[in-house]
């Protein structure tokens, strides 16, 4: 039986009794979402009870005093999410319905890529899974992911593999038989292996991992280390690097030069310093002005700080440049926001 029939079946018998999965009234389920988005669903229950009583409809919503809006929230905490589900309201009345597409309802203020693929696929039928913790860790397991499920390849690759074993007729129940999953059986610490419906192909379990995937990389046992970069200039030139074509990170970036490798380098006082993560380290780098003694030999070169946009340069180069208030980006969207 696929991946998708085995929760199915499970989730019908076994789902909680929550009061959103009783309606089918899209505002109710796009409610419940962003209620949900950083609260407990045993303390959203009473919240979203009381709450769509008082507003049953968008156009109540939309037509709420922000004082009775907020006092409505009390107590859920971040309160720019009424805001937000209130400014949504009234864009629709204003497009006369609620969005009935994942990209119309991606757009509605407060909505994030997994909110608008939750309430598409649970409101619409849409085939669209978004990853929150819950799935994430149910896929890491069934498919033994031994990476960091916090970087974007890993939840990439787990959302195709949620996205491919997708029942196209059933994606809301689908989506939701994972969540259940993850929030009942396949639980953060001590999953319920006995207990779950798609025990005897998780590989994590056939192999005896999972306790142990998904791996944690605390922040606190990341690898910290102080690196030094260097900031010359001459006139409107900035001295920098390309890194080669064989080089195994960044290939073809450019950055800027350290102290180790630019020994002919004089070192001046300190103009910031800023963090940076990489995988598992986490740098502190500083950024130094200094000057030459000597040529800048074959490694660097003068490029033109207006050139640099044009270029494809490292993040640690990005920040630098925004650091000292001329990162391109920043200067091309002055004005927007
Ligand atoms: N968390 C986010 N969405 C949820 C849902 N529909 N049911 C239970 N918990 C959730």
């Amino acid at each position: 039986m696929t991946l998708a029939r085995r929760l199915h079946d499970w989730f019908r018998k076994n789902q909680r009794d929550l009061p959103w999965r009783r309606t089918k009234d899209p505002y109710a389920i796009w409610l419940s979402e962003i209620m949900l988005q950083q609260t407990r669903v045993t303390a959203v229950i009473p919240y979203y009870e009381r709450f769509l009583a008082r507003f049953p409809t968008y156009e109540e919503l939309a037509a709420a005093s922000e004082s009775e809006l907020l006092a409505m929230w009390s107590g859920l905490g971040y309160y720019s999410r009424a805001r937000n589900l209130q400014k949504a309201a009234i864009l629709m009345v204003e497009m006369g319905g609620f969005p009935s597409t994942y990209e119309e309802i991606r757009e509605l203020p407060g909505v994030g890529d997994y909110t608008a693929a939750a309430v598409a696929s649970i409101a619409f039928g849409l085939p669209r899974v978004g990853l929150d913790g819950n799935i994430v860790r149910v896929m890491a397991r069934w498919t033994a992911e031994s990476g960091d499920v916090k970087t974007f390849t890993i939840r990439t690759r787990l959302q195709q593999v949620a996205q491919n074993q997708m029942d196209t007729k059933y994606p809301g129940i689908y989506k939701q038989a994972l969540m259940e999953l993850g929030a009942t059986i396949c639980l953060p610490k001590a999953p319920k292996c006995l207990y779950c419906p798609i025990n005897d192909d998780c590989v994590a379990r056939l192999q005896g991992l999972q306790n142990t995937i998904p791996i944690k990389i605390e922040n606190t046992t990341r690898i910290s280390e102080e690196r030094t970069v260097l900031w010359i200039r001459k006139g409107e030139e900035l001295l920098v690097w390309q890194r080669p074509p064989e080089s195994k990170r960044l290939a073809g970036f450019w950055e800027l030069p350290e102290p180790e490798t630019l020994t002919q380098a004089k070192l001046f006082e300190q103009l910031g310093e800023f963090s940076h993560s990489i995988v598992n380290h986490k740098y502190r780098i500083i950024l130094r002005e200094a000057k030459l003694r000597g040529g800048a030999g074959d490694l660097c070169q003068w490029v033109r700080l207006d050139q640099l946009k044009d270029l494809p340069i490292s993040t640690v180069l990005r920040k630098s440049l925004r650091l000292l208030k001329l990162d391109p980006r920043q200067q091309r969207n002055e004005g927007v926001s």
